[in-house]
């Protein structure tokens, strides 16, 4: 599933070129051990930590890191030979170093909102989005399956370290790690006192099943394969698999309506990774639906039909779901054709320079009203039935400085 993701993200991020932020070393979570909590390869899970400063010191965002899932026993090997699935590959691949940008950045003149904030990023290593615990070691390869266990231990620390004390915290993640925070937001609420004002935001994490388009049955066993490799089918909210199959309940559409927290959902109504990867089995990935996804250029009649489509399935049941939501929700769903934005300056805080901004604020900006009550943000683009293409032709200095001048008018 992943491997075409990783091309196509490092392709935008080439022609993005903003991206730096700030380096933050990576640590090991050794007291995790104790408690079980480790990666699939059996090592303790990774997070890096940037302490907050001035005033808003008790402020916290924690931040899920995504990557897919891997849905059997071979997915998970490799998964687990790779810096997705072990952080002693991690720290090797990283040089035990990770670039904190876009929201999590700490830089106040493009992250004015968050910046002095108390910032933990978690890395992926159990392939669930955070929510296996099988007490069994896989015997035959040797794999553990313990993702929630990571979370909870994770929570530990970050409570031992003064996280219960905030005043405001913020539970976020990107793509598998937006299911995840949509999983764990109503547990990440619990931990702190009722004064503390807790939010989640889910960026790109709103995986559709969309039964009426086509490759709904794939979707859908595409899940069932992560939730019984995962052990998942009791992990997932109770109030939910009372009224669908444990399957169904790993789909947002079936979660978002009972979260009783705060939630704002990133979208692109032409998410890359569903129209690249779960619209067709992978088997029928053609080169030339990829170059078409690429660049409009290169598609067909039935190719258009099948983005409008599902924009049209992703915008209904994103509609759908929050009208049937508890509470109220926030969304910002711009039509670029991306997944994935917190990270990064281009895609969050300087966002409406390459194009997708919506009602004349940034995904930062909106974010940032919508957490401080400053004002609700509820925006799809609804003009555009089509992806359209947010490259930015300028060089580095020149957006850096489009972007000062529009977050700062
Ligand atoms: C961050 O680390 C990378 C290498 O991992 C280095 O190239 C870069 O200069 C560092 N950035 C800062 C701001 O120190
Ligand atoms: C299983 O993994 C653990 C943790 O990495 C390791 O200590 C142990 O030696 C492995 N066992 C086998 C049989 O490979
Ligand atoms: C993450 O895991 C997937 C397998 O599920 C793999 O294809 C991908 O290359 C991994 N990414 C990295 C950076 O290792
Ligand atoms: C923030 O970024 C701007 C523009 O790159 C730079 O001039 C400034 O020094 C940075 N501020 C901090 C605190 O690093
Ligand atoms: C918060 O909790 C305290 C005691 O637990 C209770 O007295 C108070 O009414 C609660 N406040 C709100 C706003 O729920
Ligand atoms: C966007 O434009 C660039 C430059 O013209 C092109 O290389 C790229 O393929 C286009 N992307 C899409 C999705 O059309
Ligand atoms: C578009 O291309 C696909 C794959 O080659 C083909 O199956 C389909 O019939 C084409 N549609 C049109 C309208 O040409
Ligand atoms: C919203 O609720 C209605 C009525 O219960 C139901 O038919 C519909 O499927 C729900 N939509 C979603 C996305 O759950
Ligand atoms: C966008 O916002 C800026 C400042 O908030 C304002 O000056 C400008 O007029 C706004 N543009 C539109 C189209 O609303």
């Amino acid at each position: 599933m992943a491997t075409l993701l990783l091309p196509l993200t490092i392709l935008s991020l080439v022609a993005a070129g903003i991206v730096a932020g700030h380096n933050v070393t990576i640590s090991l979570l050794d007291s995790a051990i104790a408690k079980g909590a480790v990666c699939l390869d059996g090592i303790p899970p990774a997070y890096a930590y940037s302490p907050g400063f001035g005033d808003r010191y008790d402020n916290w965002h924690v931040f899920l890191e995504g990557g897919g899932w891997c849905q059997n026993v071979d997915a998970c090997l490799d998964r687990a030979r790779s810096s997705n699935g072990s952080s002693a590959k991690l720290m090797s691949t990283q040089n035990g170093i990770v670039s904190f940008g876009g929201m999590l950045d700490a830089n106040s003149t493009f992250n004015p909102d968050f910046y002095n904030w108390h910032v933990v990023k978690i890395f992926y290593c159990d392939g669930s989005s955070f929510m296996s615990d099988v007490e069994d070691v896989d015997p035959k390869y040797n794999l553990t399956y313990r993702g929630a266990r990571i979370y909870d231990a994770m929570m530990d620390e970050l409570l031992r370290i003064g996280m219960g004390n905030a005043k405001n915290a913020l539970l976020s993640g990107t793509s598998a790690g937006g299911l995840a925070t949509t999983l764990h937001c109503d547990k990440f609420q619990s931990l702190f006192h009722n004064t503390t004002r807790v939010k989640c935001v889910s960026d790109s994490g709103f995986f559709v099943h969309g039964e009426h388009f086509m490759g709904a049955d794939w979707r859908e066993a595409f899940f069932f394969s992560v939730i019984s490799t995962h052990g998942l089918a009791n992990m997932l909210p109770t109030s939910r698999t009372s009224k669908f199959s444990s399957t169904l309940c790993l789909f947002p559409e079936n979660l978002v309506p009972d979260i009783q927290t705060p939630l704002f959902l990133i979208e692109s109504a032409f998410d890359s990774y569903q129209i690249s990867q779960n619209v067709f089995s992978p088997s029928d990935t053609s080169p030339r639906w990829i170059s078409c996804i690429r660049n409009l250029m290169f598609c067909n009649w039935t190719d258009i039909k099948i983005m409008k489509d599902f924009r049209y399935t992703f915008i209904n049941t994103l509609k759908s779901t929050i009208e049937n939501s508890s509470s109220r929700r926030g969304y910002f769903v711009h039509s670029c054709y991306q997944h994935g934005h917190m990270e990064y300056k281009r895609d969050s805080t300087c966002s409406s320079l390459v194009g997708n901004g919506l009602a004349n604020k940034t995904i930062a900006q909106a974010v940032g009203d919508w957490f401080f009550d400053r004002s609700e943000f509820q925006e799809m683009d609804m003009p555009n039935d089509l992806p359209r293409n947010c490259t930015s032709f300028d060089d580095q200095p020149t957006l850096e400085k489009k972007c000062r001048d529009y977050i700062h008018h």
